[in-house]
């Protein structure tokens, strides 16, 4: 049975403060082979690392990142919330952290939430080739169909991920659209699904699965990706 690629939500963010690149040095740390984060762009159409629209849950500011510029982000601290020894981290850029890609061989999986300015899509892209793994490649995932066809617009050559609720909407959608990967809640996964997924030659992530023993299930299932906030954990249950 093939073991799944296990990929770090977030970073490690069980442990650490969510996507931030503590929590990204933390899943490289103990063998995570891929990284999810979440993106937005500011105000001055810099890409930023952070799973809200707002910085109010995981900052110590108020707002939206859309209002506001990368100077006035850059002031946060994203650590804190989680921990006082995490105190004095910074909201990453999407170059600070797939540049932890040039090191370490780490692949990312770029979760876009909100942005819609082509120029913004161009820059991510730059950004995925500038520091591409060796040997493989980023990925990009959304909720958002299409933010997932804005990016092929610009670069028909970076593997698109849908993301849902639903295995079964989402493949069919897959289909559709002919994206390699599906993304899905783990609870609507299961084995015909992914056996559906194989035929037609596209690959199946879970998320977010931080329990062992169901781990294992979807292990046996055949799922290519498993995605969670335990790498650590996930790794040792292999
Ligand atoms: O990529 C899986 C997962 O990140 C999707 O949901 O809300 O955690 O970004 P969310
Ligand atoms: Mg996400």
């Amino acid at each position: 049975m093939l073991k799944p690629i296990i990929e770090a939500h977030r970073g490690y963010s069980a442990q650490y403060p969510e996507n931030t690149l503590c929590a990204f040095r933390q899943a490289i740390a103990v063998g995570a082979p891929s990284i999810e984060l979440d993106v937005h762009a500011s105000a001055d159409g810099e890409i930023v690392v952070m799973h809200d629209a707002s910085v109010d849950r995981t900052s110590n500011g108020k707002g939206a990142i859309a209002q506001m510029k990368l100077a006035e982000l850059k002031k946060l601290d994203v650590g804190a919330w989680k921990g006082p020894e995490f105190a004095g981290e910074r909201i990453p850029t999407l170059g600070e952290a797939l540049a932890l890609s040039d090191t370490s061989n780490v692949a990312f999986n770029v979760e876009i939430k909100a942005f819609s300015s082509t120029k913004v899509v161009e820059r991510l892209v730059a950004l995925l080739h500038e520091h591409a793994p060796r040997g493989g490649s980023h990925v990009v995932s959304s909720f958002d169909v299409n933010a997932l066809l804005q990016v092929r617009a610009v670069d028909s050559g970076v593997p698109l991920c849908i993301l849902g609720g639903n295995a079964a909407k989402i493949l069919h959608q897959a289909e559709e659209m002919d994206f390699p990967w599906i993304h899905s809640h783990f609870s609507t996964v299961n084995g015909d699904v992914v056996a559906a997924a194989h035929a037609q030659g596209r690959r199946v992530m879970i998320w977010t699965m931080d329990k062992p023993a169901l781990f294992q299930h979807y292990v046996r299932l055949g799922v290519d990706k498993v995605c969670t906030n335990c790498p650590a954990e996930m790794l040792a249950a292999q």
